[in-house]
C-alpha cells in the first residue's frame, strides 16, 4: 500500500465521521422542532432520508456509534412545564418497511427466529398519524395520561386527556386488571382539522401545518380548556404495565378485550395469515386512505401470538415482532416557479402556485392552492422559494410553509394583479376582506363559465353531459352567455362543436329537457347567489314556498329565516334587485324550467323531526352535507359529537369511535336503510 493511498483512506474516514456528526446535529435539530416545538421545518420524508443515511453510515462504521446518536433513542425531552411521568414499561418505537421487499424480509426474519415454516398470523392495523399516549387505569378509573416523551419519561397530560370525549374516564364491565396501562394514539380527524384551520384563517391566526401537529399542539396545552375545545380522538393499539400477566394469548384478542372495556380500537384491525395477505392489506388501506376521516401514514403488522412476541423480543428501541409498513409521504419539498391567478364563479381572484413537479402521496403535484393574498403574506411566500407542499386525502394540494434559509437572492414578491387576468376589469380587495374580486360580473368570461358550470352541476340542475370542457367551448364560441342560453341551443350548433357527434348532441338536448323539471331548492342553488349553498337554498325554499315570495322578501324578512344573517340576506336581496338576473330567471321559466311551488313552510316546531339531535358517522353512500341538509329541512339538529343529548346516530361503513360511544350511551343507532325510512316517513313512530 503506498503512503498516498493510506492518507486517502484516513481522509475518507474523517469525511465519514464529519458527515455522521453533521447528520446527528441536523436530526437533533429537527427532532426538537418536531417534538418540542410541534413546528417541523421539513417533511417527514426528508427526515426519514436523513435518518436512513445515518443508519447506513453507522451500519458500515459501527465503531462510530455513540450512545447519544439519534439512532439510539426514541424521541424528545419532556417539556419543563408538565409534570414528568416515568414509564415502567417503556414506550418504544417501530422499525419501518418502505417497500414490499422490506416487509418480506421482516417476515422472513420473524419466521427464521421462530423456526416456523408455515405462514405467521399478524394483527394488522393502520398506523395513525397522531401522537402516542399512555393511559393508566387503576381499578377501572383513569388516573393518568402521559405522552411518550423519550420513551422512558413523558409528560403528565392527565387533565388534557380527560377532555377527550372518546377516552373513557371509567372502564366498562368489571373484569379489568387492577392496573391497566393502555397505549394508543391521540389524533385529530381531518374534518375537525379543516374546521380548526378555517377558523384560524378567518381570525387571521396561525394555521396548523397538518392534523398531527394540530393534535400535538392541542394535547400539549397547559390550559386543558383549550384542549377541550379541539376535536381530538383516540384509538388504542396496545398496552404497557399490567397487574396481571396478560389480557389474552394474542394481540387481537387483547384488543377485543380493551374494546369491551369501552376503549376505541381501530375498526380496521384484522388478523392476517402470512406476508402476502399483509401486502394486500397494505394495498387496500393505501387505496382506502383518502376516504378515512383521519390520517394514516402506513400500516402496522404485529405478530399476533404473544408467546411468539416474547420469543422474538426487542432490538435497542423497537420490538422485533412488529413493523410499520409506510405509505408514500403526503408532504414534500419543491420550488415555487410561478403564481397564476384564477377567476372563479363569484369573481374571486385566487392565486395558484405553479410548482416544480414533485411526488406527494404517490401522485405528481404541479399546482397548489395559495388561498389568498393574506395567506401569502402571512406565510411570506415568494416566487423562487423552496416550499413544503402537502396533499392529503382528496383535498387540493397546498403550500404549508417556506424554508427561509433556502430563499434565493432573486426571489420575487407575489403581487395581486390590478386587472382581471381574464377580462381586464379592475380587481378590488375590500378593506378587511381576504378575497380579491374581479368587478367584471357576468361580463367576465371566467365568471360566466363558472356560473354556467355551477348551474349545470349534478347537485344544481343536473344537466348530464354538460362538462367543463363543453361549457368552455360554448362560452368561447359565443353560443352561451348565461344559463338561460343553454335552453336555446340547437342540434346544429351542438354538432358544430369539437368532439360532439350527432348522438351526444341529442343526448345533451335530452338532458337539458329533463333538467327543466326541478325543485325550487335546486333552482335557487343553481342560479348562484353568493353564500347560498345547498342547505341555505333548501331552507329558503321550505320557508317561503315560492320563488315569488323570495323575490319579494326584503332583507329584514329574509333574516327571519333560520341561519340567514344580515350578510346573506343582503346578497339574496341584492341578487334579485339586479335587472340582469331578473331577466335570466324570466327566460329560464319561459324556456320551461319549472318546479312545484307550495305553501310556505310550517313553523319550526311543527316540523316532524323538530328537537331531535342526530350525529352522522362512518362512510355513507351519499355526501354527508346532503343528508345533513335533508335532516335539517325536517327540523332536526345535526351535530358533530355524540353526547347524552343525541337522539340518533346514523352509522355508515366502518364507523369510528362515535359508534362506540353511541352504543355505550344506549343511543338509537340507524343504518342507512333505517335513515331512508325515517326520511321518507318522518312522522312515523320514532
Ligand atoms: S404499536 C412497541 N400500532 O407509531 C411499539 N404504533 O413508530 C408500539 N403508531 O409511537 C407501537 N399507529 O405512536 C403501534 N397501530 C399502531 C400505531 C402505532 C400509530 C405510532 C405510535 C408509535 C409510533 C412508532
Amino acid at each position: 500500500m503506498t503512503p498516498h493511498k493510506g492518507s486517502d483512506r484516513a481522509g475518507e474516514a474523517a469525511d465519514v465521521r464529519q458527515r455522521i456528526e453533521a447528520l446527528r446535529k441536523l436530526i437533533n435539530y429537527h427532532n426538537y422542532r418536531y417534538y418540542v416545538l410541534d413546528d417541523p421545518e421539513i417533511p417527514d420524508s426528508e427526515y426519514d432520508r436523513l435518518m436512513r443515511e445515518l443508519e447506513r453510515l453507522e451500519a458500515v462504521h459501527p465503531e462510530l456509534i455513540t450512545p447519544d446518536s439519534p439512532t439510539q433513542r426514541v424521541g424528545a425531552e419532556p417539556l419543563k412545564e408538565f409534570g414528568e411521568v416515568r414509564h415502567k414499561v417503556p414506550m418504544l418505537s417501530l422499525a419501518n418497511a418502505f417497500s414490499d421487499e422490506e416487509l418480506r424480509e421482516f417476515d422472513a426474519r420473524v419466521r427464521k427466529l421462530l423456526g416456523t415454516k408455515g405462514p405467521v398470523a399478524y394483527a394488522a392495523e393502520p398506523k395513525l398519524d397522531g401522537l402516542a399516549i399512555s393511559l393508566r387505569y387503576e381499578k377501572g378509573v383513569l388516573v393518568q395520561g402521559a405522552t411518550r416523551g423519550d420513551g422512558y419519561r413523558g409528560e403528565d397530560v392527565t387533565a388534557n386527556v380527560r377532555t377527550i370525549d372518546t377516552i373513557p374516564l371509567r372502564l366498562l364491565g368489571g373484569e379489568w386488571p387492577e392496573v391497566l396501562e393502555v397505549r394508543g394514539e391521540v389524533f385529530m380527524p381531518r374534518s375537525g382539522f379543516c374546521r380548526l384551520n378555517e377558523e384560524a384563517r378567518r381570525r387571521g391566526e396561525k394555521t396548523f401545518a397538518n392534523p398531527r401537529n394540530a393534535a400535538a399542539g392541542s394535547l400539549r396545552q397547559l390550559d386543558p380548556r383549550i384542549t377541550a375545545s379541539r376535536p381530538l380522538t383516540f384509538f388504542a393499539y396496545g398496552w404497557g404495565e399490567l397487574s396481571v400477566e396478560r389480557l389474552a394469548d394474542t394481540h387481537s384478542e387483547s384488543m377485543r378485550i380493551l374494546r369491551d372495556y369501552g376503549l376505541p380500537v381501530s375498526p380496521e384491525l384484522q388478523v392476517l395469515e402470512g406476508v402476502e395477505a399483509c401486502l394486500s392489506y397494505h394495498r387496500a388501506m393505501l387505496e382506502k386512505r383518502e376516504r378515512l376521516d383521519y390520517e394514516i401514514d402506513g400500516v402496522v403488522f404485529k405478530v399476533d401470538d404473544l408467546d411468539a412476541q416474547e420469543k422474538l423480543g426487542y432490538v435497542s428501541r423497537a420490538p422485533r415482532w412488529a413493523i410499520a409498513h409506510k405509505f408514500p409521504a403526503e408532504e414534500a419539498l419543491t420550488v415555487l416557479r410561478d403564481v397564476e391567478w384564477q377567476v372563479g364563479r363569484t369573481g374571486a381572484v385566487t392565486p395558484v402556485a405553479r410548482l416544480e413537479p414533485v411526488e406527494v402521496g404517490g401522485v405528481v403535484v404541479k399546482n397548489a392552492t395559495l388561498h389568498n393574498m393574506d395567506e401569502i403574506e402571512k406565510k411570506d411566500i415568494r416566487i423562487g422559494d423552496t416550499v413544503y407542499v402537502r396533499r392529503a386525502g382528496d383535498v387540493i394540494p397546498e403550500i404549508v410553509r417556506v424554508l427561509l434559509d433556502r430563499r434565493p437572492a432573486d426571489a420575487r414578491r407575489i403581487r395581486l394583479p390590478k386587472k382581471c387576468p381574464v377580462c381586464g376589469s379592475e380587481v378590488i380587495k375590500p378593506e378587511g376582506e381576504a378575497i380579491a374580486r374581479c368587478t367584471g360580473g357576468l361580463f367576465c368570461p371566467a365568471q360566466r363559465k363558472e356560473a354556467i358550470k355551477h348551474f349545470a352541476s349534478r347537485r344544481a340542475m343536473d344537466i348530464e353531459g354538460l362538462g367543463d370542457k363543453l361549457v368552455d367551448q360554448l362560452v368561447d364560441k359565443g353560443l352561451v352567455h348565461d344559463p338561460a342560453d343553454l335552453y336555446a341551443l340547437t342540434k346544429e350548433q351542438l354538432t358544430g362543436l369539437e368532439r360532439m357527434g350527432e348522438k351526444s348532441a341529442q343526448n345533451l338536448l335530452d338532458a337539458l329537457e329533463r333538467s327543466k323539471e326541478t325543485t325550487l331548492a335546486r333552482f335557487l342553488y343553481a342560479i348562484g347567489i353568493r353564500e347560498v349553498g345547498e342547505a341555505t337554498a333548501q331552507t329558503l325554499a321550505r320557508h317561503f314556498g315560492s320563488l315569488q315570495a323570495i323575490e319579494q322578501a326584503d332583507e329584514e324578512t329574509l333574516q327571519q329565516v333560520p341561519d340567514i344573517g344580515p350578510v346573506v340576506a343582503a346578497y339574496i336581496a341584492g341578487f334579485f334587485r339586479q335587472p340582469h338576473n331578473q331577466e335570466v330567471i324570466r327566460r329560464l321559466r319561459e324556456a320551461g324550467v319549472h318546479w312545484p311551488e307550495g305553501e310556505p313552510a310550517p313553523k319550526p316546531e311543527e316540523l316532524p323531526l323538530h328537537g331531535r339531535s342526530f350525529v352522522l358517522t362512518g362512510a355513507l353512500s351519499r355526501p354527508r352535507e346532503e343528508i345533513k341538509a335533508e335532516l335539517q329541512a325536517l327540523g332536526a339538529k345535526v351535530t358533530g359529537s355524540v353526547s347524552k343529548k343525541t337522539d340518533y346516530v346514523v352509522v355508515g361503513e366502518n364507523p369510528g369511535s362515535k359508534y362506540d360511544k353511541a352504543r355505550q350511551l344506549g343511543i338509537t343507532i340507524l343504518d342507512e336503510a333505517g335513515l331512508k325510512k325515517l326520511l321518507e316517513e318522518p312522522d312515523g313512530r320514532h
